[in-house]
């Protein structure tokens, strides 16, 4: 019997509040980001007088509250009596100059947002609606770096402030790339950011403040143990001091611990949380890697899937003794996997790379960590190398089967 929907609801969660967890939600306190926050609002505190703020460059490593410190901010100040009007604008969404020009005129002036309408409408539009009372628009752009256009944007937004004759526009950029800034123009790179801050990693223990604030929240009281907060922090500062990473662990820890029916988060639920945490992760770097780069692994994975059946026909219970050599539990030899991969270039439509294509191949998804390779030793043939996938062979097949064909078994034929 499929259960009903009522069931479902009524089923027992440790959870008090899951999506305190998520990390979409906006805490009212934002632990150890008060100096960070002190700064923003001082350098956007202008407006309240109504002049013009410096525009501003956020930079940081992903998952240290820069996108949350902002809102936060931008909040503070929606409260305020002032002349200001903030653009939130995610650049992932909208990345282009014109898209971002668009969007704020969806957001303020929704009657002028019309399909087809060039540039210069909505660069008018806007110009004179910040004008009719010297309103200061500022624009946060989110995830700037991704904006294809960024020296235009920044000449129009130059231009804007030439151009009014009342009120002005700012501009609050964040950035996790703390390399995009070398590729602009420096004409651009000077207007835009006038001001710059840092948003350093967090560390152990800021993190076991930020995670003791959500999972209070978040889950029913005494759900959670404190030794379970205490390794997602430790294991998230290790990992660049990333908070959403360390949320995440939480949450995916709370959630196993309900499958399994237990009453309480321990750190073996956390511990159990890291490893299906970074497995996504990798499959979703699996699903975006270049298409050579996916032939090699599928390669790999259907060896690994052939010896495991020769073996299991032999009566062979170890290895993936597939009769050429390979030794079972060290992994595939650096040839074999090769062959394979000519092999199976041909069912992606694509022209198999030289070896020397491949061996960089192998290096970048050795970096990435999605397969182990080891030295064969002195004996094995001169020195040639044993690969190992570091993720199931039946997942990493299907999901690239998936990536690449839109559906699954497409390689079995
Ligand atoms: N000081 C803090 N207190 C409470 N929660 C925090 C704090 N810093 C970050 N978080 C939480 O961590 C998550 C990630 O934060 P945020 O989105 O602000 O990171 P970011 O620096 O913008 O990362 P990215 O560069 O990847 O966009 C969010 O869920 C946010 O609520
Ligand atoms: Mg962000």
């Amino acid at each position: 019997m499929v259960e009903s929907f009522e069931q479902i609801l009524a089923r027992p969660t440790i959870f008090r509040e899951r999506d305190v967890l998520s990390p979409h939600y906006l805490p009212d306190v934002l632990p150890h980001r008060e100096k960070e926050i002190e700064k923003i609002m001082l350098g956007i505190s202008p407006v309240l007088r109504g002049e013009r703020p410096r525009n501003l460059l956020v930079y940081g490593k992903t998952g240290t509250g820069k996108t949350c410190s902002v809102k936060f901010v931008a909040e503070k100040l929606a409260a305020m009596q002032s002349s200001a009007k903030v653009a939130y604008i995610n650049c992932r969404i909208y990345n282009s100059r014109y898209r971002i020009l668009q969007k704020v005129v969806k957001d303020f002036l929704p009657q002028f947002d019309k399909a087809g309408y060039g540039l210069a409408y909505f660069y008018e539009k806007l110009l004179d609606w910040v004008e009719s009372d010297g309103k200061i628009l500022i624009y946060v752009l989110d995830e700037i770096d991704v904006v294809k256009d960024i020296d235009d944007l920044a000449y129009t937004l130059t231009r804007s402030n030439d151009e009014l004759k009342k009120g002005g526009v700012s501009l609050i950029g964040i950035s996790n790339k703390l390399s995009f800034k070398e590729k602009l123009d420096p004409r651009s790179r000077s207007s835009l950011f006038e001001t710059e801050m840092v948003f350093a990693p967090y560390t152990s223990y800021q993190l076991k403040e930020i995670l003791k604030q959500r999972a209070a929240k978040g889950f029913a009281d005494g759900a959670i143990d404190e030794a379970a907060v205490n390794l997602a922090a430790a294991i998230a500062a290790q990992d660049n001091g990333d908070a959403r990473y360390a949320l995440k662990l939480l949450l995916k820890a709370g959630e196993i611990a309900d499958e399994s029916g237990a009453k309480l988060a321990t750190d073996a639920h956390v511990e159990q949380a890291r490893r299906s945490v970074d497995e996504d992760v990798s499959f979703e770097a699996i699903s975006t890697l270049p298409r050579h780069q996916q032939i090699v692994l599928c390669a790999l994975a259907s060896l690994q899937l052939e010896g495991r059946s020769y073996s299991r026909l032999s009566g062979n219970g170890n290895g993936n003794g597939n009769g050429n050599g390979s030794s079972g539990s060290n992994g595939l030899l650096s040839g074999e996997v090769y062959e394979k991969y000519v092999q199976l270039s041909r069912k992606f439509r694509a022209e198999a790379r030289s070896v020397r294509w491949y061996r960089e191949y192998l290096s970048d998804l050795e970096m990435l960590g999605l397969i182990a390779m080891e030295d064969s030793g002195k004996g094995q043939r001169g020195h040639t190398r044993f690969i190992r996938l570091s993720y199931s062979p039946e997942k990493v097949i299907g999901l690239i089967e998936s990536s690449v064909f839109g559906e699954k078994g497409a390689l079995d034929a």
